[in-house]
């Protein structure tokens, strides 16, 4: 899942696990490392955390050497073991490979090499190709061109760093679909899953595009197409730098980035927004003809961005009267979806890598669709191949929990929702420029969500002993249900489920048993006030029925007060925009629930940050 390569004067050891380190976050379960020499090619790897692997290292220190990968690996196909760990080895040991991806031909290109005399230890497909690039390096003696003919071979989504013991000072690697970053630093040079990686030896970075090979020596870097052919790279600088990757004194990552959220709602609007208060969204390269053209909009996304994406359903219904759905990406192709040129597609995504997502993307264009991604990592693969991209710029987001994304992927969808009414008319300048003061000012509010957070600490340690805990909303306050109890699942393993409220008495009523914890999104009593009006009720019903009710109510709405046991008061704020403050409390409430049952908040069991399978 996270892959670092290095090249330089420094000790490889000691950067590509400093690298992948910076990686921890995007989830593994075992890691490895191999280092080239004076004295040829040497390899550590180890289950579990990184720290298993360190201690490795100690006992068994590998020679010091200015080359080198490493790999964390988040278990697939075979379980988390030392042997299945990364890098992969050919038999004479010359070649080591580290992969993230699957490779879909591998078992005939096994039995292809046990017939020409290979023996493969392992059922793993990285093996294979560490015998496939063994063999083709021993007829070119080129790395690069080793693995470009190996990677011609090979079918499926797969990223592939390797290095040769005859070759001391090279490192090559090879991308298709899941992502890989170079970083070219003064007689030293990248590899990286993501720029974090190497964020702390330099800012100059340089894209990988798809079916691209790199070779990288201390003089410099050349990416040739699979093809061979010289390709066109893409350098960027890094406009962030290795502090935004720290913690900063924050217990853990996901606490800093709670922390960040009104700085990252308001870097979402920034330079969004002309004098005159209209919006001005260059990077939307899909014409305003075509944008008037749109008949239905679909979002596709997965976990936290897909309930960001539900909620946008109803701003952008509300705002544009167009047709919105929202789909999980992984559904959405395989259902055969109805799309043409005027459907207009928003894809949401933090990592910009979800594998669900980006074949939605794909099938989408492929039906002739037009694709938008709200997306937070620069230059990753789902705004690459999409139509437009607006940038979220909340920053790099590390816990695997997402937290600053979700808030910023709202006020995206919220500015795409605007827009669309703004280009089409069913938007007037006034009531756009109402929306986008008021979300201008959202950043303060949830600065002062964020002061009033003791109490709902202390609630969550009072329940850490608790088994199951329920979520109900409605309106935009279901998607925030959801959310609630994606957050609880995440971090504090617990079951939890969020409903729409209207739903409650069709079945999970049953659920509610004396002292269960019930969290009620409450809807503001002034716009909607028929809802309001529900879901006073709903909270009676569960009440009289012995839950443990949790509600989260504006400031001054006093008709809860009876029925709650534990009231969060949030600002008052228009409907459509309460999701931004009302998912906050939410995540506090998970992040300190786990933290009291003990549980690591900022890397989740089982979980991964980007998940590039799909
Ligand atoms: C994983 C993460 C979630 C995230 C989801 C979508 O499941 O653990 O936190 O919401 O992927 O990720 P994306 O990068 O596409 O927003």
């Amino acid at each position: 899942c996270g892959i670092v390569g290095y090249v330089g004067r420094q000790s490889a050891q000691d950067v590509v696990v400093a690298g992948l380190k910076r990686l921890e976050y995007r989830g593994y379960d075992s890691a490895g490392i191999a280092v080239l020499s004076d004295g040829g090619l040497a390899a550590a790897k180890k289950a579990g955390k990184l720290v298993n692997l360190e201690k490795l290292l100690v006992e068994r220190p590998l020679p010091t050497g200015s080359a080198g990968i490493g790999h964390t690996r988040w278990a697939t196909h075979g379980g988390p073991t030392d042997a299945n760990a990364h890098p992969h080895h050919d038999n004479a040991g010359r070649v080591a490979v580290v992969h993230n991806g699957i490779i879909e031909n591998f078992a005939a290109l096994r039995s292809e090499l046990i017939g020409r005399g290979h023996e493969l230890v392992s059922e793993t497909d990285t093996e294979v190709v560490a015998h496939l690039l063994a063999e083709a390096y021993s007829g070119s003696e080129d790395p690069a061109e080793a693995m470009r003919q190996v990677c011609g071979r090979l079918e499926g989504a797969f990223t592939l760093v390797a290095v040769f013991a005859d070759a001391p000072d090279v490192v090559v690697g090879a991308r298709r679909n899941s992502p890989l970053v170079v970083g070219v630093g003064d007689g030293e040079a990248f590899l990286a899953s993501d720029v974090a990686a190497f964020i702390a030896h330099t800012r100059s970075a340089i894209e990988l595009g798809q079916d691209q090979v790199v070779e990288l020596r201390r003089e410099g870097v050349l990416v040739t197409g699979f093809d061979g052919r010289p390709a066109e790279v893409l350098p960027y600088h890094v406009d962030w730098d290795a502090s935004a990757a720290e913690k900063g004194g924050y217990p853990s990552f996901m606490l800093k980035e709670i922390a960040e959220q009104p700085k990252a709602v308001t870097d979402t609007l920034l330079g969004r927004i002309d004098p005159e208060g209209s919006l001005r969204l260059d990077e939307v390269r899909i014409t305003r003809g075509e944008l008037r053209e749109v008949d239905k909009v679909v979002i596709v996304a997965c976990g936290t961005a897909f309930h960001a994406g539900m909620i946008a359903k109803y701003a952008i219904e509300h705002w544009t009267r167009i047709p919105c759905e929202t789909e999980l990406a992984s559904e959405f192709r395989y259902r055969d979806p109805i799309l043409d040129q005027r459907t207009l597609v928003i894809a949401i995504s933090q990592s910009g890598e979800t594998m669900d997502t980006l074949m939605a993307v794909r099938h989408a264009r492929e039906q002739g669709a037009k694709v938008l991604a709200i997306c937070n990592t620069n230059g990753s693969t789902i705004p690459r191949e999409s139509d437009a991209v607006l940038y979220t710029h909340a920053g790099p987001e590390i816990a695997v929990a997402s937290t600053k994304a979700f808030l910023t992927q709202l006020v995206a969808c919220y500015l795409v929702a605007l827009y669309l009414g703004q280009v089409r008319g069913t938007k007037w300048g006034d009531e756009i420029r109402t929306v986008i003061r008021q979300l201008s000012e959202i950043s303060g509010e949830v600065q002062r969500v964020l002061a009033t957070m003791e109490p709902v600490r202390a609630l969550a340690r009072s329940l850490a002993g608790h088994d199951t805990v329920l979520f109900l909303g409605r309106h935009v306050g279901y998607p925030v249900a959801l959310e609630g109890a994606l957050k609880l699942k995440e971090l504090a393993y617990m079951h939890a489920e969020g409903f729409a409220a209207g739903e409650l008495k069709h079945g999970p009523i049953a659920l509610i048993e004396d002292g269960l914890p019930v969290v009620v999104v409450v809807p503001s009593p002034r716009g909607r006030s028929v809802l309001h009006g529900k879901i006073v009720s709903n909270i009676q019903e569960i009440r009289a029925r012995g839950a443990l009710t949790v509600v989260i109510a504006e400031e001054g709405d006093e008709a809860v007060v009876p029925y709650a046991d534990h009231l969060i008061r949030i600002p008052a704020t228009p409907t459509l925009l309460q999701p931004l403050v009302a998912t906050v409390p939410l995540q506090v409430f998970a992040c300190e629930l786990a933290t009291a049952r003990g549980n690591e908040v900022d890397q989740p069991r089982n979980l991964a940050k980007s998940v590039t399978v799909e």
